[in-house]
């Protein structure tokens, strides 16, 4: 099995993935590093660790023709499932369907508390007293999808959303690998919006 990694920004999440394939806890092999951002710090992490990676500039494309381009490119690598890390653009409905339930993503929040930009701060400057993050199928609403894993982290009276977003993103680090292990092994069902162990 091939993961195809996408992201836009530092990629610590697709650190951490990697780190759980070199030691065999997800059993399969990273075919492709995908970034819409020359600059992702993620991309030159990935290229450091010799994966095999692209790019391609998304700012003024065309949505559908772009993810049209992007999926030909993870196809052309034989990635069986995709993994958002941090990637900044909602996916097209003609990129989903060439992945039926074979996209995920981790949001840095309970879902569907507090979807789309700046979660944990949105989490702050709610009053919640416990947010976290969430691994979930993707579909073409904004983190929408059915939830495979949540992990909760306490919101402390002192802090910031630096402080927040760096323990939630620990939980992140824990719980995006498992969840990628538990796809490839097939072993769930969905109902409705559940997914359910089998
Ligand atoms: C993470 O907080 C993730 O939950 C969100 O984007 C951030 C990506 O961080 N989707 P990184 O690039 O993986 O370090």
């Amino acid at each position: 099995m091939k993961l195809g990694i996408l992201l836009s920004g530092r990629g610590s999440n697709f650190e951490a993935i990697a780190r759980n394939v070199r030691t065999g806890k997800i059993g399969c092999e990273i075919g492709f590093v995908f970034s819409n951002r020359p600059n992702a710090p993620g991309l030159a992490r990935a290229r450091e660790l010799g994966f095999p990676s692209g790019v391609i500039e998304s700012a003024g494309r065309d949505r559908t023709e772009f993810d049209a381009q992007v999926a030909d490119l993870l196809k052309q690598h034989g990635v069986d499932l995709v993994c958002l890390a941090g990637y900044m653009r909602l996916l097209s409905g003609g990129f989903i369907s060439q992945f039926p339930r074979r996209i995920l993503n981790i949001h840095p929040s309970l879902l569907p508390a507090f979807p789309g930009l700046d979660a944990q701060y949105q989490a702050l400057m709610h009053g919640v007293k416990v947010t976290g993050c969430t691994v979930h199928f993707v579909d073409e609403n904004l983190d929408a999808g059915p939830i495979l894993l949540q992990a909760t982290v306490p919101v402390l009276d002192e802090d910031t959303a630096d402080t927040l977003s760096a323990r939630i993103l620990a939980e992140e680090h824990r719980i995006y690998p498992e969840a990628i292990a538990w796809v490839l092994n097939g072993n769930f069902r969905i109902e409705g919006r559940r997914v359910i162990r089998t």
